[in-house]
């Protein structure tokens, strides 16, 4: 395993770094007070091609490595977690679904465009009662001839307004369970797709997580993503690989606050010196860069993996719990050592605590990335 970053990667890591600095950080507290989704700056992202970096460049894609995704995740991450999962979602969960499944024609229609920064995709797979258990779906779409008539309910869906397309995961025949799952491509201006209010949540504010409403809506059959009964296993696939996205972004919210803690306690000074020279901060500091460094080991070797061809279903799910629980704690310690100034705005440190949470929660809980990894443990 060569996890030496080339001269290709220092470039992307560098250059996500700058864009995070100059065009996301100036407007950060202002889209997550005012709950704004980043759309100019996505725009510039696609422009930059962080919005479809691995995907074929025949397509309009950066033709990039799992690595450097991960590198330029954690750097937009550092700064803005809302425009980092817009850009997780469609990279890892839309283009790479598209890239690997989608017969020719699909790939014409909807991934040139969701690669050439002309439309975002989101990825439909929760319901009200389907989160975890994915199995589950209540979302039906029923075959009709040359087409399905899909009916049903999508939560918390990430992109969900500003998404062209959807990747919509229904229930085909019940009495198959998982293997009557299909997945499917929906556009968004399709008769009967309703889109639901914004949610408002506690973290990544600025980001577009609505409910889906799809009623009677007709899905042509060469939509249907690889053969019948493929969905869940396509779901199963995708996310593993969204994993990898998630942890990346959990990872860079940690650095961002272990950053900023770092420069706050070399300015601040309390008892005569500056704060980093109590062991008290100190050795916060030295637990948060260890795990950190752990945190970053852990994608990179999921991302390699991937790059490798080998399975990195396991390697996916401990590099996501391991940086989800790094970044919450991370982020609770940043305030402790920024004190009063932790508990405001101004200072980022607790929009990034409220950003780490959903990182545990999204692309599968903390409970669903042990059950993957325990069920591999013990096989
Ligand atoms: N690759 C290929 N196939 C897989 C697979 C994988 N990674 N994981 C499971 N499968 C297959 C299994 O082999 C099995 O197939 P067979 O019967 O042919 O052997 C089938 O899928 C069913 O698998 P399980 O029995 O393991 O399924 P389960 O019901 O026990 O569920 C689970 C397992 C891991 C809990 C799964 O349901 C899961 O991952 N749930 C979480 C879903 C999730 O992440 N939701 C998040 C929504 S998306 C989101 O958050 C995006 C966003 O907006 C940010």
């Amino acid at each position: 395993m060569n996890f030496e970053l080339t001269e290709e990667h220092l470039a992307v890591q560098q250059a996500a770094r700058d864009f995070a600095q100059t065009e996301l950080l100036p407007g950060v507290i202002e889209r997550d007070e005012q709950q704004r989704f980043p759309a100019e700056e996505i725009k510039k992202m696609g422009e930059l091609g962080f919005m479809s970096m691995m995907v074929d460049p025949k397509y309009g894609g950066g033709g990039m490595d799992s690595m450097s995704y991960v590198l330029a995740m954690e750097e937009i991450s550092k700064i803005d977690a809302s425009a980092s999962v817009c850009m997780s979602v469609n990279n890892s969960l839309v283009c790479w679904g598209l890239e690997t499944y989608g017969t020719d024609d699909q790939k014409e229609k909807y991934l040139r465009p969701l690669a050439s920064n002309q439309a975002i995709g989101a990825f439909c797979l929760s319901e009200p009662e389907a989160g975890s258990d994915a199995t589950s779906q209540k979302t039906t779409a029923i075959d009709n001839g040359d087409h399905y008539i899909l009916n049903g309910t999508k939560n918390w869906i990430t992109n969900g307004n500003s998404a062209s397309y959807y990747l919509v995961i229904a229930q085909t025949d019940i009495e198959k369970g998982h293997k009557g799952i299909n997945a499917f491509i929906v556009e968004k201006t399709w008769d009967g797709v309703t889109v639901g209010k914004k949610e408002d949540k506690l973290g990544i504010r600025g980001s577009d997580t609505h409910s889906i409403m799809f009623q009677d809506v007709k899905v042509p059959k060469e939509n249907r993503i690889g053969e019948d009964g493929f969905g869940f296993k396509f779901a199963m696939k995708v996310l593993s690989g969204g994993r990898i996205g998630i942890a990346a972004q959990a990872l860079g919210i940690a650095s961002g606050a272990y950053e900023l803690s770092l420069q706050y306690s070399k300015e601040r000074k309390a008892f005569g010196k500056e704060i980093m020279k109590h062991q008290a901060i100190a050795f916060k500091l030295a637990d948060m860069a260890t795990e950190i460094e752990a945190a970053r080991m852990l994608c990179l070797k999921a991302a390699w993996l991937k790059d490798n061809g080998q399975n990195y279903d396991r390697a996916s799910a401990m590099a996501k719990l391991y940086a989800s629980e790094v970044a919450m704690k991370t982020t609770v310690e940043a305030i402790q050592i920024h004190g009063g100034y932790g508990y405001v705005k101004e200072y980022h440190v607790e929009r990034l605590m409220r950003d780490a949470k959903i990182t545990q929660i999204y692309e599968g809980t903390s409970e669903v990335q042990r059950v993957v990894i325990s069920r591999d443990v013990l096989r």
